[in-house]
């Protein structure tokens, strides 16, 4: 019989725009007792996170709960129960995220349109209000952050003209929630879904939502009760109900309400550890950990810049929690990768798509988001470097980081 041998991974420095590491006190969350998903503790907990989700997305709305799934279950979620089909939709596009709310609309049957922009750029708002009065759509969704290019969307005016010309506004905030503001309210986004690996620091696996009364509105028109928990007083839904049961968010709303109608089989330990995160954020601050990200992302970009490297896309744009550096030319970028992956323990990422090979990807988000953290990549990335042959300015990266932090202790 084949032995397997204890599991063990290794500890990891991880500096990708996700997954990113994990706060002890989260993992340790995570290894807490299975309470029942009726139980009036387990309900507590499953209102106590509605409570901080509203405050991690700046939000008054009655409706903010994780969907179960990796992010991409939520942006699903959201578009598969807002979008029917026949229903026009606006689609801004500055990078692969923005390609997947596209595949994800199509498959809604909606009339999709398309603008897009060169990857590393973002668009001006006015770009995409011109679009909204041509194509007249009744839904636009777009990417807050997008971590395929590292650069991030102003969203208040688009906010502001969609509900001006009546259309929903889905934002995809997975990238951007806990480590860069998200103001769901003041920018009036109708629905926007966050990410638990990135800037949260929790494991992937759940996907927090919130949505407005504009947004449940529609989903109200939408509305089906399963079959075998339908009563006679209850009737199904009109002929355009939601055509996925596990992502029907007027399904899933029922049973994070006082209602606790059945659904699926919360995932206990995965929102335990939501909750932890949630906790740490909150305890942290907002403001203070947009601070931190800001600062470690100076500190980073400081040192880059002193080792002779140079940034990919338009500065005015750039994405606090991802920073975006072009391979240097005659370097295998893989192999830099690798490198720094066996020898040093430190994990970046390469890219998607056009920038394939062209850059690579550094994550400052979360719990991975520390000094130590920055200075341990610009310090291993230099050596590496060398090692492949580049000739750079030696040992200014790390000083230059260090200057930022001290600065900042001024
Ligand atoms: C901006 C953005 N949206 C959506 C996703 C999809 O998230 P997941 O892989 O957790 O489903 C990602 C993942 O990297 C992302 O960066």
């Amino acid at each position: 019989m084949k032995r397997y041998e204890d599991l063990s991974p290794s500890l990891r420095c991880i500096m990708t725009p996700g997954p990113v590491e994990v706060d002890p006190r989260v993992l340790r969350a995570m290894s807490f007792p299975i309470l029942g998903q009726f139980d009036p503790e387990f309900t507590s907990i499953m209102n106590e996170t509605m409570e901080m989700l509203r405050e991690l997305f700046a939000t008054g709305n009655q409706w903010a709960y994780p969907v179960d799934g990796t992010s991409r279950s939520g942006i699903e979620a959201v578009m598969v129960s807002l979008i029917a089909p026949g229903d026009r939709v606006l689609i801004p596009i500055f990078g692969r995220f923005g390609h997947l709310l596209h595949e994800i609309a199509e498959r809604c049957g909606a009339e999709v349109f398309v603008i897009e922009k060169t990857w590393g750029s973002v668009f001006e708002p006015g770009e995409v209000i011109a679009a909204m009065h041509s194509f007249k759509p009744n839904v636009v969704a777009m990417v807050h952050g997008e971590t395929s290019t590292g650069r991030v969307q102003p969203l208040a005016e688009i906010g502001r003209a969609c509900r001006e010309l009546d259309a929903l506004f889905i934002v995809d905030a997975v990238a951007t929630i806990g480590g860069v503001p998200v103001e769901t309210d003041a920018w009036m986004l109708d629905a926007v879904i966050g990410g638990t690996q990135k800037c949260l620091s929790v494991p992937s696996g759940m996907a927090p939502i919130t949505y407005n009364e504009r947004a449940e509105a529609k989903l109200l028109t939408r509305k089906r009760v399963e079959r075998g928990l339908r009563t006679s007083e209850v009737q199904p839904g009109e002929l355009s109900f939601v055509r996925s049961n596990y992502f029907d968010l007027s399904m899933l709303q029922d049973y994070w309400s006082p209602l606790r109608l059945n659904h699926h089989t919360e995932m206990t330990s995965m929102l335990y550890a939501l909750r932890e995160g949630l906790r740490l954020t909150l305890e942290e601050g907002l403001e203070e950990r947009f601070a931190r990200h800001v600062l470690n992302e100076k500190a980073l970009v400081a040192g880059l810049t002193a080792m002779g490297l140079e940034l990919y896309g338009d500065p005015s744009c750039k994405l606090t929690v991802v920073t975006c550096v072009i391979i240097p030319e005659g370097v295998d970028g893989e192999s830099v990768r690798s490198m720094l992956l066996e020898r040093f323990g430190i994990e970046i990422a390469s890219s998607f798509g056009p920038l394939k090979g062209l850059i690579w990807r550094i994550g400052t988000m979360g719990f991975s988001c520390r000094e130590n953290n920055v200075l341990r990549v610009l310090g291993a990335l230099e050596a590496t470097l060398l090692r492949h042959g580049v000739s750079l300015p030696c040992g200014l990266a790390v000083q230059a980081a260090l200057d930022v932090y001290e600065a900042n202790i001024r």
